[in-house]
Parts: C-alpha cells; sequence; structure tokens
C-alpha cells in the first residue's frame, strides 16, 4: 500500500451499470462524481431514489449518499475537473434495422469528455463495444488539452442485472485492458479491495479486453441456444430436457448454469451483443467464425414460437376469444428490465393473434405498460388468472414457482398451464387436475 491520496472517480452513464458502479465506487470509500445527460435521473438519484429496480441498490445508493462521498451531476465540465479516474458505464444498443451496435452514446461521452480534460487521468471504457473501438477513442483523447497525461484503459463488466451489486463488488475476475504500465497501476489502486480479496486480475491489450466481454456473452447465449435445441430435440423424441440437462451438469466440464431450456433469453445484452459481435466479424473479413451464433439466435427465437404453438395446442387450435394470463414481463426474474423480453413478445403475439392477454409481474409493471399499452395488465397473478383459459408461466419470479396449483385452479376457467421456464413441478401440477405443458418435456 502507497500513501498516496485515493483516486477521485467519475461514472459517466447513470443506466445499470453506471448507477450500479458509482454507488459500488463509493461503497470501496471513493469520492465518486456520477453524470447523466437525463436531468430528470439525476435528481431521482440524487434524491435517493434508483430509476430501475435492483435488489440491494437503493439502500446501497442511500447509505452512500448520505456518507457526501457520491454525487450526480449533468455537467462534463464539473466531472473533467473533478475526476482522477473516469469510468464510461453508457449503453451500447443495437442500431435500428441492423445486427451493428450503435456508438453514438459511447462516442459522445467521450466527445463531451476529451476537450475538458486538462490534467492527467485515466478513462477507463466499461460500456460494451466491438473490438477495435478502444484503438479509435484513444485517437480522441489525444486532442485532450492534457495530451499525453490523459490515458485510456478498457475495462468491461460482467454484472447481471439482479446481481448487479454482488457482481461489481465480488467479481468473477477484473480484466485491465491497457496500453501502458501506469495505467494498470492505477486500476490496480481503485480495485484494491477487491485485488486483496482475491479476485483474479487478467492485464491485457485493448482488443482482448473488448473481445473478452462479448465472447462471454456469445458463449453464455450459445449455451443457453444448446440446451433449447435439445429441447426441440427431446420434444421429438419423447425425451425430458430437463433430466437432460440435470444429467450434463455433473460433467464439471460442462455445468449446469445457464443449462436451463425455456423460452430463451432475452434482455439489453445478449441478443444484442451476439448481433454487434456477428456485425464486427463480418467487418473483420472473419464472419464464417461466428456463423454459428446466426443459429444461435435463430434457435433462441423459435423457442418463443414454440411456445405460442403450445399455448395453441393447450387453447385447442385458436385464440380468438380466449382469455390468457401472462405471468411475467420482465426479460428474467429480479429485474424490471423488458428489453427484448421472451414474455412481453409472446404476450404481445397472442394479443395480435386475437387472446384477450392479462398480463402481472411483480416489479416490472410500469415499463410494460409504457411499452405494450396494448396489452391488458392485472394487479396480481391471481387476478391475471380469473376466468383464464389457459396460463403461460414466462418468467420465472419465486413468486410465480410458489404458486399453489389448487389456489389458482379455483380462479381460471380452464386448468392448462404452460410452464415456459420448466421452473414448476409437473407432478404437483397435474396431480392437482392441470393440464401442464412445457417446453422439452413431455
Ligand atoms: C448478461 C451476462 O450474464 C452478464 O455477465 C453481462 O455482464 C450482461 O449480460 C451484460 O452484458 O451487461 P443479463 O443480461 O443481466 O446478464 O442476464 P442473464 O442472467 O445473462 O440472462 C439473460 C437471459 O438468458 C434471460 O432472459 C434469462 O432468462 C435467459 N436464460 C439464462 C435462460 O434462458 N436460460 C439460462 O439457463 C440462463
Amino acid at each position: 500500500m502507497t500513501d498516496a491520496p485515493m483516486p477521485r472517480v467519475t461514472v459517466l452513464g447513470t443506466g445499470y451499470l453506471g448507477a450500479t458502479h458509482a454507488v459500488c465506487m463509493a461503497e470501496l470509500g471513493f469520492d465518486v462524481l456520477a453524470l447523466d445527460v437525463d436531468e430528470a435521473k439525476v435528481a431521482a438519484l440524487s434524491a435517493g431514489e434508483l430509476p430501475f429496480f435492483e435488489p440491494e441498490l437503493p439502500e446501497l445508493l442511500r447509505k452512500t449518499l448520505a456518507t457526501g462521498r457520491l454525487r450526480f451531476t449533468t455537467s462534463y465540465a464539473e466531472v473533467a475537473d473533478f475526476g482522477d479516474v473516469h469510468f464510461v458505464c453508457v449503453g451500447t444498443p443495437q442500431k435500428s434495422g441492423e445486427f451493428a451496435a450503435d456508438l453514438s452514446y459511447v462516442n459522445a461521452a467521450f466527445s463531451s469528455l476529451a476537450p475538458l480534460l486538462q490534467r492527467p487521468c485515466l478513462v477507463v471504457g466499461k460500456s460494451t463495444v466491438p473490438a477495435g473501438t478502444a484503438a479509435g477513442l484513444a485517437g480522441l483523447l489525444s486532442l485532450a488539452p492534457a495530451g499525453a497525461g490523459v490515458r485510456l484503459a478498457w475495462n468491461p463488466e460482467f454484472l447481471r442485472e439482479g446481481y448487479a451489486v454482488q457482481d461489481t463488488l465480488e467479481p468473477d475476475r477484473l480484466v485491465f485492458g491497457v496500453a501502458d504500465d501506469a495505467s494498470e497501476q492505477t486500476l490496480r489502486a481503485v480495485y484494491a479491495p477487491l485485488i486483496a480479496a482475491g479476485v483474479p486480475v487478467v492485464v491485457t491489450d485493448f482488443a482482448t479486453a473488448e473481445l473478452v466481454k462479448v465472447a462471454a456473452n456469445a458463449f453464455l447465449a450459445t449455451k443457453i441456444s444448446f440446451i433449447n435445441a435439445m429441447a426441440e430435440v427431446c420434444e421429438a423424441t419423447g425425451a425430458d430436457v430437463k433430466a437432460l440437462s440435470g444429467a450434463l451438469s455433473y460433467d464439471t466440464r460442462i455445468g449446469g448454469r445457464f443449462l436451463n431450456a425455456g423460452i430463451g433469453f432475452g434482455g439489453g445484452c445478449l441478443p444484442k451483443d451476439i448481433r454487434a459481435f456477428m456485425a464486427r466479424a463480418g467487418e473483420l473479413g472473419v464472419d464464417q467464425a461466428l456463423s454459428f451464433l446466426r443459429e444461435v439466435d435463430a434457435i433462441n427465437l423459435r423457442r418463443r414460437d414454440r411456445a405460442i404453438d403450445l399455448a395453441r395446442e393447450l387453447t385447442e387450435g385458436t385464440f380468438v376469444d380466449t382469455r390468457v394470463a401472462v405471468l411475467g414481463a420482465a426479460f428474467k426474474p429480479n429485474s424490471d428490465d423488458i428489453r427484448d423480453s421472451p414474455a412481453l413478445d409472446v404476450a404481445s403475439r397472442l394479443h395480435h393473434q386475437g387472446a384477450s392477454v392479462q398480463v402481472y409481474d411483480p416489479q416490472a409493471m410500469d415499463n410494460a405498460r409504457r411499452r405494450y399499452p396494448h396489452l391488458s395488465y392485472a394487479d396480481s397473478a391471481l387476478d391475471a388468472a380469473g376466468d383464464a383459459d389457459v396460463v403461460l408461466m414466462l418468467t420465472e419470479w419465486v413468486e410465480f414457482r410458489e404458486l399453489d396449483p389448487a389456489v389458482l385452479g379455483a380462479v381460471v376457467a380452464q386448468k392448462r398451464i404452460l410452464d415456459g421456464r420448466n421452473a414448476l413441478d409437473p407432478a404437483r401440477w397435474r396431480n392437482a387436475g392441470w393440464h401442464y405443458r412445457a417446453l422439452g418435456r413431455p
């Protein structure tokens, strides 16, 4: 340990990643100034209100605000003046109508910050970007008034929504993409408590650091689509994908995580990241290397079609004049994020096929209502299921896993359920008189 003062930290962008990073950096003892261009968001965060649902984060936000170590601003000048280390955490969504990533927020953050940097500092990219992006941004930073004193590092983030605090404070690994030793030392100082706790550090170049992130998400998406492809084969053979994945999971080379078959992956990361990765591979002339990701995407989307087919089988061939209860709107449990939510995609398509759809989700109702105003929303799972001809469980919140088939059975019109996440016990539901269907299981 040195006696050097702790670096002052800024965070650009206060979405899921940035807000979590800012709060966790303050929790680690740093003075943190976080920026967002959205004034309403800055006002809410400054008042201790998190604009999205993330377990543990609201308490930690209020705790760190109370220490005086965490502040929020909309001013780039203030950020540039304040920070020794600037973390860029803005989003990189999919471009409309294309597979490629939209880098406009990253470019805007760097071009707004660079001309204001008057003294030596480290700018650290955390956003998920195509390989080669950092090299281009380094050129942009060289225009800063502080010149060579402004360095760049790429430090991808692997946090999962729903576990963001835990994943930030106890990550599986830290990846430092750096071009010089000084940048590595600064990052080591920032992450000193985590490194002291035994978190492994991988020090590498920019391109590798960028690739670690997209490769990790591509691998996870592939693992999910692999088991969903097996589910398709199970359906053709009468086999049970749940038993299959359970048996596979004992092989420690395979492992059981991300091997849950169902209606597949959604969210703001895996779908757009595999598409951006394919787009980048095309630009690099290695599109064949990633052509399998096209199949990963296709398998994933086919599961949603299959869920609709199974629902139709349950309702005897038609959705017209049919009441459908959809349990789940978030793309996964413990989140209010509905970006590319398989549940809402299925719900919306059923609506367009004539069903009367009632949706309930423990946290994502406001987001769902805003984005899918044509659907109807209920106040509880039981409410949604009232008089339903079929119940679709599409996001495996604990609340839905623990539903009592007898209690639900008392309010529905027909005891028919599709378990879109293989999260319910088929025997329990069938014994209670339900017609139970799932993906990849007899
Ligand atoms: C994902 C990665 O897991 C994080 O490591 C990464 O940091 C993050 O993207 C990101 O790039 O920012 P996240 O999008 O929060 O995290 O969600 P996941 O937990 O990966 O789940 C993604 C989707 O896969 C969900 O829709 C989930 O329901 C589905 N899934 C997950 C399955 O269908 N089966 C599984 O076995 C696991």
